[in-house]
Formats: C-alpha cells, structure tokens, sequence
C-alpha cells in the first residue's frame, strides 16, 4: 500500500442504504486552523493551539511554518509552536503548490519581518483562484509587491520596516484577502479599515485568536473591520472553533439516510443558512443545547433551490453535499454557484450514479429520482469527495469511490465516524484489496516511529 496521502491509491467502498443513529463529535475547523496557524508567524513568543484537526492540509501548513522556522510540537490535537526565531522568509513552493491556503502566510511574514516571498499557489481544481485583492491590500498598506518567475516578492522599504495603516475595500469579500489583509494590519502603524470585508466565522476565529495575542480589531463578524496596528503581539493559548462545514456534511448524512443523528460541538448560528435549507427540505432540526443540534429526517425530500454566497449565504463548502440530496428529492431543484466558476464537477460523477442532473453555466438542475444505484465514481476536489460519500450512502449497492486524496485534505476520520453512526464504509487498498490504513492512521504511525 502507498503510504503517501498525495499518491493514495486506496478506495472507499460504501454499501448504501443503512439506516444510521447517534452522535457525532465534531472536530475543530479546518479553515480556522489553517489560517490561524498562519497568524502564529505575528507573535514572537511560543503559543498554544488547541482543537487542531489532524488533516493532510493541516500538516502541510505544519510543513510550511517548520520550512520558516517555526518549531512545532504536536499532541494529539494540541499544538506548541514557537516562532521565536523566524530563519527564512521564502516559503517552499513544493507546499505551497499542494495547498493554496499556505499562500496566506504573506500577510504576516511580511508584517512581522518586513519581507516575505511566496509562491503563487496556481489554480486548483474549483477555479482559477487569483490573489489580485490579497496584493493590492498589502500595496495600500504601503508594501512593495513584485511578481517574478510565480513567486509573490513583497517587502516593506524604509527603515522602520512596519506596513502604514491604510483604508481599504475588497472589491469581493473574499475570506483569504480579509484574512491576510487583517494579519498584516494587527502589526501596522496607524489604523487599518477593510471595508466589505468577508464575515466568515473562520475569519473572526482568527481575529479572536490575533485579539487573544494582544491585537486591537473592531468590526469582527461584520463586513468593516477596524485594526488599530501594536508594535508586538504576545504568547496566548487558543481552541480553534468546531468545523460548521463537517457539521453540516454530518446532517445531510442524516437526511440522506432517513436518520435521525445529533452533532456538538457546533455553534448553531453558523450553520443559519444550512439549516433553514435542510428545514425546507423537510428535515426537522432541534437545538437540543446551545452547542449541540439534531436532525429528524422527513418522510419525503423536498426539493429546494440553493444559492452559494459569501456568509451568511449557503457556504459554496456545502453545495456539493446539498446537491447530493437533492438528486434524491421528490422533484426538480437548481443549485446556483456563485463563489466559485468551476466547482460543478461532481454532477458527472453524481450521473453515474443514475441522478438527473443537468448542468447551464453555474447552474445545475437536479430532477430528483427515487432511487441512486452504488457506482466507481471519481473525488474530484475535497467538497465534492464529501458529497460522493453522500451519494453513496443513499445509494441502493455498492459505491466505490476513488480520489481519496482530496478527502483526506479535509474531513478527520471521516469513516471512523460515519461507521460510529452505522455506516457499512470500508478503506481498501487499490493495489492489495485489503483494509487499508487512513491517512491519519498513517501519520500517527509514522509520528510514533
Ligand atoms: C476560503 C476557504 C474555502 C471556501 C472559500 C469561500 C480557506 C482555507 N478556504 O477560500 O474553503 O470555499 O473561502 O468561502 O479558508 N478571489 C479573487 N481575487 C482574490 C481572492 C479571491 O478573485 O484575490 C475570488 C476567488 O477566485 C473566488 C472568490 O473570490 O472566486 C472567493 O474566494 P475566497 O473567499 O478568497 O476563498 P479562499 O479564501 O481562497
């Protein structure tokens, strides 16, 4: 068996059709701690990071904080990391290159240490995904930013070396711009105001975190922040908020299979436009406690028109899951993506497995059937690898779903859990046929040796 997660060639079999019961635990979010382990590069003094998801991306990111200097200890989901002595400022494009999130260590490497070259991170497999808003930001801000040969080159001229406070308004509210631009102002002389900034919750996780380290931002949660720019920021400790997209993920599982599961920890707020969509759908949802909800599944699914958008909108993070309950409806439903221009490439896979889906533009129109058939069907980005598992389980047979490298970026012990509720999903390795390993089992054991 491969033991790389880059070159897994393991499948995921799913036998559909099982009812599943119980409770999820949810783990900490993924885009939270990618960006906030980023926001480690600001402080000068060791900082404690708790609720880490062990994931692929997250040990990427890892990888590009150590190839900095950053000194890293993990265990279990609580990280130790100094980033005391900051030794290089350009970071490896080999990672760079696999996890376009790592690009948004510019902000504060350029903040703290008045230089940071980083390579463009390309396109992936959901769009072109340019960084146009994150460089004109640090351009307002006074840095000079160069591209050559694909690689960012952003300095701070002068003598004093900190960014100048600026006001600036992201043409979209796009949640990496808001965050490198917010990072890279908590360091600033003066006052920085992002106007139509994102109000993910990811990014207000990260500005609690850069508040917890002594920052001074206004505005969180809302589409104006204000940073009031402080020489240094200092040592804190820190639990990374529940993953909302995992959550969700985890209720559709429910409504896909008839079942009724509960999840906490979430904030039920985070998850406003998930859950009206999945109350139109039919599924009855019962906050249960403030940090823990259910899903009673209808007896029919109803169909129901999505829209992706910027939050509080639908998360363009659920689409390919929603939509995968959607081919199961009880009539014709569109989904419409806004965010991204090419994160529809599940509907070829999702018609393998008989649903009627067809697509125009970024629209795609779903007549739901009564019945999915299990098929091979191929991951095509992490979401979409997600919304296959989905498919699957509401599936009649087998589905064998390959690719599994996209969903390993994302989703902690994914078939641990969903075996927990019920589920009959099992890892094979592609090239002996036996159970295999996941990729957090992986790199537990190579942790251990
Ligand atoms: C983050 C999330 C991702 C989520 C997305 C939207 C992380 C690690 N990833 O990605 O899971 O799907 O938010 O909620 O947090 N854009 C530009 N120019 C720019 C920046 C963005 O045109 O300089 C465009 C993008 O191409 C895209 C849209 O803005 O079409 C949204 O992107 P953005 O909000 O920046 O997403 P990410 O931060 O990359």
């Amino acid at each position: 068996m491969s033991n790389s997660p880059e070159a897994d060639n393991s499948v995921l079999e799913i036998w559909g059709q099982h009812p599943l019961a119980g409770h999820v635990s949810i783990s900490g979010a993924k885009n939270s701690a990618l960006v906030v382990m980023a926001g480690i590069l600001l402080c000068s003094q060791p900082c404690r990071l708790r609720n880490i998801p062990n994931l692929v991306d997250v040990h990427r990111m890892a990888a590009v904080l150590t190839a900095l200097g950053v000194k890293i200890k993990q265990e279990d989901d609580c990280w130790e990391l100094d980033p005391s002595d900051i030794s290089h400022t350009r970071a490896p494009y080999e990672i760079v290159s696999k996890l376009r999130a790592s690009f948004f260590v510019i902000g504060p490497l350029l903040a703290r240490m008045g230089v940071a070259r980083i390579p463009l991170p390309g396109g992936c497999a959901i769009g072109a995904r340019p960084v146009e808003l994150h460089v004109r930001g640090l351009q307002a801000m006074g840095a000079n930013v160069q591209i050559e040969h694909g690689t960012v080159h952003a300095c701070i001229p002068g003598i004093r070396k900190r960014l100048q406070g600026a006001n600036i308004y992201l043409d979209y509210p796009s949640v990496g711009a808001t965050e490198t631009l917010m990072m890279a102002a908590t360091l600033a002389e003066g006052d920085t105001v992002i106007d139509n900034a994102a109000q993910e919750p990811e990014v207000a996780d990260l500005a609690n975190f850069c508040r917890a380290m002594g920052a001074r931002i206004r505005g969180v949660g809302t589409k104006t922040l204000t940073i009031s720019g402080v020489p240094s920021l200092h040592s804190t400790d820190y639990a990374i908020v529940p993953d909302r997209i995992e959550a969700g993920t985890f209720l559709i599982a429910g409504a896909i299979t008839r079942s009724k599961i509960s999840v906490s920890p979430i904030v039920p707020e985070q998850l406003g436009a998930v859950i009206a969509k999945l109350q139109e759908a039919g599924s009855q949802i019962v906050v249960e406690s403030p940090n823990r909800i259910s899903l009673i599944p209808g007896d029919e699914i109803q169909a129901t028109d999505i829209q992706t958008l910027p939050y509080p909108g639908f998360p363009t993070d659920m689409q390919a899951q929603f939509m995968a309950l959607m081919t199961l409806s009880n009539g014709s439903s569109m989904v419409t993506e806004t965010v991204f221009e090419n994160r529809l490439r599940h509907v070829a896979e999702f018609s393998r497995m008989g649903a009627n889906v067809r697509v125009n533009g970024n629209c795609a129109i779903i007549q739901g059937v009564p019945m999915l058939s299990g098929a091979p069907v191929m991951a095509t980005d992490l979401r979409a690898s997600a919304a296959l598992v989905l498919a699957g389980l509401g599936a009649q047979g087998k589905t064998v779903m390959s690719g599994l490298q996209h969903l390993d970026r994302g989703y902690e012990q994914l078939e641990r859990k969903l075996t927990k509720l019920g589920a009959r999903i099992t890892r094979i390795d592609g090239t002996t046929g036996q159970v295999a390993e996941t990729s957090e089992e992986i790199t537990a054991s190579r942790r251990s040796r």
